[in-house]
C-alpha cells in the first residue's frame, strides 16, 4: 500500500459494512485477560505495526498480570512503528518498545527463541495469503517460535454470501477506490499506464475456494505499457485483472492446517454470531 492506500484501508476499518476490526476488536476487549492469562509471554510482537485498540487490550493485561513487558511490533513502515512508539511510551511507560523495521519474515526470526513471545497477527491478514504464501509463512513463522512461544492469530470465518459480499462492496465505494488506488502506486513504481478511468471495481465471494476476490475490470480494451521492463499488454474490454483476494475460514480446518506447521491451539475466542475467530496457538 502507498499513503493513499493505508488511509483508505483505515476508513474502510470504519466502514458500516466492514465488520471484521469491530468484531475482532470486541473479542479481543471481552478475553483480554483469559488471553494473557493462557500464555505466559514476557514479550509481545506484533506483526504489522500496531498501536490498534486491539493491542491496548492486550498491552493492558499483560502490564496487569505481569508487571512488565516488551513491545515488538514487526513492520515494513518506519513511520507506522514511529507513531507506534510514540503512543506506547506515552500510555505504558512500563513497555520496553523494541520496533523491528523488517519483513515479517526476518523480523519474527530477530526475536530470541529463549524469550517467552506471545506472536500476535490480527486483522484476518492471514486471509490475504494465496494458497503458496500461506505455507510459507507458517513454516518460518514457526520455525522462529521457541517452545514457549505462543501464537494469537484473527482469522474472519465462512458465513452468509450477503453479508461477505457487502463488506468488500461498501456503499460510500472506499473498497472500491482502495483496490483501484494500487495501479496509481503500479505507475509509479513501474512507470505503466494504468488508467483510473479506463478501469472499474468488481468482487465476489468464490464459494469453490472461499475467499473474496476483488478485480480490476476493463471498461474498454486499451494498451498498458510498462516502458522499464519494456513490455505491453492488451487489455481487453470486461477482462478482470485479480487484484487481491481476502480468504474465509472455518476455524476447525483452519486448527487442522495449523497443526502442520507444529501449532497446537490453546483456546478459541469467538463473537456471540461466530462471524470472527481469535485462535490461541502454541508452538508443540
Ligand atoms: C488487510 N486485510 C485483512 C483486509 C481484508 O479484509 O482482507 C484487506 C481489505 N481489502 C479490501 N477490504 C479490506
Amino acid at each position: 500500500y502507498d499513503q493513499r492506500g493505508s488511509e483508505l484501508f483505515e476508513e474502510i476499518c470504519e466502514l458500516p459494512e466492514y465488520y471484521l476490526t469491530r468484531t475482532e476488536n470486541a473479542i479481543l476487549e471481552t478475553h483480554a485477560r483469559d488471553i494473557i492469562a493462557c500464555a505466559p509471554a514476557r514479550c509481545i510482537a506484533e506483526l504489522g505495526a500496531g498501536y490498534s485498540k486491539k493491542t491496548i487490550h492486550l498491552l493492558t493485561e499483560q502490564l496487569s498480570q505481569r508487571g512488565s513487558s516488551i513491545f515488538a511490533p514487526i513492520d515494513v513502515s518506519a513511520a507506522g512503528l514511529r507513531a507506534s512508539r510514540d503512543a506506547v511510551s506515552a500510555a505504558f511507560p512500563a513497555v520496553t518498545f523494541h520496533g523491528l523495521h523488517a519483513r515479517y519474515q526476518d523480523g519474527f526470526s530477530a526475536i530470541d527463541k529463549d524469550l517467552p513471545t506471545l506472536f500476535v497477527f490480527l486483522g484476518s491478514t492471514i486471509g490475504n495469503f494465496n494458497h503458496t504464501d500461506f505455507p510459507r509463512f507458517f513454516r518460518a513463522l514457526s520455525a522462529a517460535m521457541g517452545p514457549n512461544d505462543y501464537l494469537l492469530l484473527g482469522a474472519d470465518r465462512v458465513k452468509s454470501v450477503k453479508i461477505l459480499e457487502d463488506a468488500y462492496n461498501d456503499s460510500r465505494g472506499v473498497t472500491a477506490e482502495f483496490i483501484l488506488n494500487v495501479f496509481g502506486n503500479i505507475n509509479r513504481l513501474l512507470g505503466s499506464n494504468f488508467e483510473r478511468g479506463k478501469m472499474r471495481y468488481h468482487s465476489w465471494f468464490n464459494p469453490e475456494w472461499r475467499q473474496i476476490e476483488m478485480y480490476a475490470v476493463a471498461n474498454e480494451s486499451h494498451e498498458v505499457r510498462f516502458p522499464r521492463v519494456p513490455t505491453a499488454f492488451q487489455w481487453q474490454k470486461d477482462e478482470k485483472i485479480l487484484v487481491e483476494i481476502s480468504r474465509k475460514f472455518d476455524p476447525i480446518r483452519l486448527q487442522e492446517q495449523l497443526r502442520f506447521f507444529d501449532l497446537g491451539a490453546v483456546e478459541h475466542f469467538t463473537d456471540p454470531r461466530d462471524w470472527f475467530s481469535v485462535l490461541l496457538l502454541k508452538k508443540e
